[in-house]
């Protein structure tokens, strides 16, 4: 049977706390830069906040019913870090503390294993105001933070990861000011990419000496390939690839960066010193690889930081937000991490297709058969790396419901169970069921 998937393999789905939680200021909570952005009229698309989204602070119970119908055996979760320390250092609120305590024990009941990310892009407003990611500072006080939660959750949370894709935070949030902290600054954005780093570091120390379990870190990757020959297009994938894979992989398993970031930031680029990799190459315990879609770039003297832009290869299958199904592509990137860093076990932590579902399930369910067929080809994929010798040992969709897509709100559903934002209602689609019987049988069917 080539579609059974390893014995033990560990299926999941992800989420985030901004994206599903609702009441982000509720109960002591303090805000965070998700909330102050998404309230700043034209940040978001049709003015959309998360204040609600899917209610799973109050509804986590209905939601983990809804995970052991798809029998998932981990649930990929964030914690929003102003829920546990409203002001992001210092206080500690018992109420946040408590949902994440009251979750975790619900989904141990359920015989779901957590997986907890410690940062998931929701920095506490006050860090913010002190510099965010750009202070130095805030490698200690994400460790503080660390270890709040690793001394509350450390003895029933197996699985920890630090941070969700820095490349994310960085690119949009610093450089092109399209997410919180709404940032446009060349010369941030490379300061804010090594402190990230730092984080990562200083709280896998930390929970060396607390706990127990496993910790590493999640990135998104996206294998970079020239649209045509032409070296200047062979050049531009080259430095596409440093500045969204190697610019975070290197320094994590190599202890340096990419000789491209010099060439792409020029004078921004800053001097780093030798003490702080070797806390960002702190040894960890699995990677976490978030894929989408690949990039096929070209040569753009206006594109930023690095000269290149993507195109859009003609006849591909694309989503609502134009990323490009391309399941070989899964193969291949999970192939590259092993070879160049041998880097094991991995986990793939998010993957997922927005398609275009209705806003309210029709009576006949919520059919969406792209989205089935991106499941298919990507979880085929898998399959093909590990017969290759990739040690992947989980999958997690992205993602369990439809939520607040970050700067496109409500408009973009990714989810395997729909949810209706008006009324709340959730209604699985057909990909949950798809995915159920992928899940039982442990193999493509
Ligand atoms: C990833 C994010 C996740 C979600 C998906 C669609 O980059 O980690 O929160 O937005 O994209």
């Amino acid at each position: 049977m080539a579609a059974e998937f390893p014995k033990g393999f560990l299926w999941g789905a992800a989420t985030s706390a901004y994206q599903v939680e609702g009441s982000p200021v509720a109960d002591g909570a303090g805000p965070s830069i998700w909330h102050r952005y998404a309230h700043q009229p034209g940040h978001i698309r049709n003015g959309d906040t998360g204040d609600v989204a899917c209610d799973h602070y109050h509804r986590y119970e209905e939601d983990i019913a809804l995970m052991r119908e798809l029998g998932m055996g981990a649930y990929r979760f964030s914690l929003s870090w102003s829920r546990v320390l409203p002001d992001g250092r210092g206080r500690v609120s018992p109420a946040g503390l408590a949902f994440y305590q009251r979750l975790v024990d619900r989904l141990l009941e359920a015989r779901i294993q957590p997986l907890i990310t410690l940062y998931h892009w929701d920095l506490p407003a006050a860090l913010d105001d002190l510099g965010g990611w750009v202070n130095r500072d805030v490698a200690s006080w994400f460790a503080d933070y660390a270890e709040v939660v690793f001394r509350a959750l450390g003895d029933r949370v197996p699985m920890w990861a630090t941070l969700n894709e820095p490349w994310v935070v960085t690119d949009a949030g610093y450089l092109h000011g399209l997410h919180a902290p709404g940032h446009k600054s060349r010369k941030e954005t490379p300061l804010a990419s090594h402190n990230l780093l730092r984080a990562h570091g200083a709280a896998v120390e930390r929970y060396r000496g607390l706990a127990r379990g496993r910790i590493g870190i999640v990135v998104n990757l996206e294998p970079k390939e020239p649209a045509t020959d032409s070296p200047a297009d062979v050049a531009a994938a080259r430095r596409s690839d440093a500045y969204m894979n190697r610019q975070y992989l290197d320094p994590l398993y190599f202890g340096r960066y990419p000789d491209e970031m010099a060439e792409i930031y020029g004078a921004d680029w800053p001097a780093f010193s030798e003490s702080d990799f070797a806390l960002i190459r702190q040894p960890t315990d699995f990677l976490g690889i978030n894929y989408y879609k690949r990039g096929v770039m070209k040569y753009d003297p206006a594109g930023i930081p690095e000269q290149a832009a993507l195109t859009r290869p003609p006849g591909g299958v694309y989503s609502k937000n134009g990323w490009e199904s391309h399941p070989a592509s899964l193969t291949r990137i999970l192939r590259w991490v092993k070879d160049r860093y041998d880097a094991a076990p991995l986990y793939v932590t998010e993957n997922g297709f927005a398609f275009d579902d209705p806003d309210e399930a029709p009576p006949a369910g919520v059919d969406d058969p792209v989205r089935v067929e991106y499941y298919r080809g990507h979880l085929a994929a898998a399959r093909e790396a590990i017969a290759a010798g990739v040690d992947l040992r989980g999958y997690f969709a992205w993602s369990l419901l439809d939520n607040f897509e970050w700067g496109e709100g409500y408009s973009l559903r990714f989810g395997l169970v729909h949810v209706n934002f008006k009324t709340q209602k959730r209604t699985p689609k057909t990909s949950f069921r798809f995915y159920r019987d992928v899940i039982r049988a442990n193999a493509l069917l």
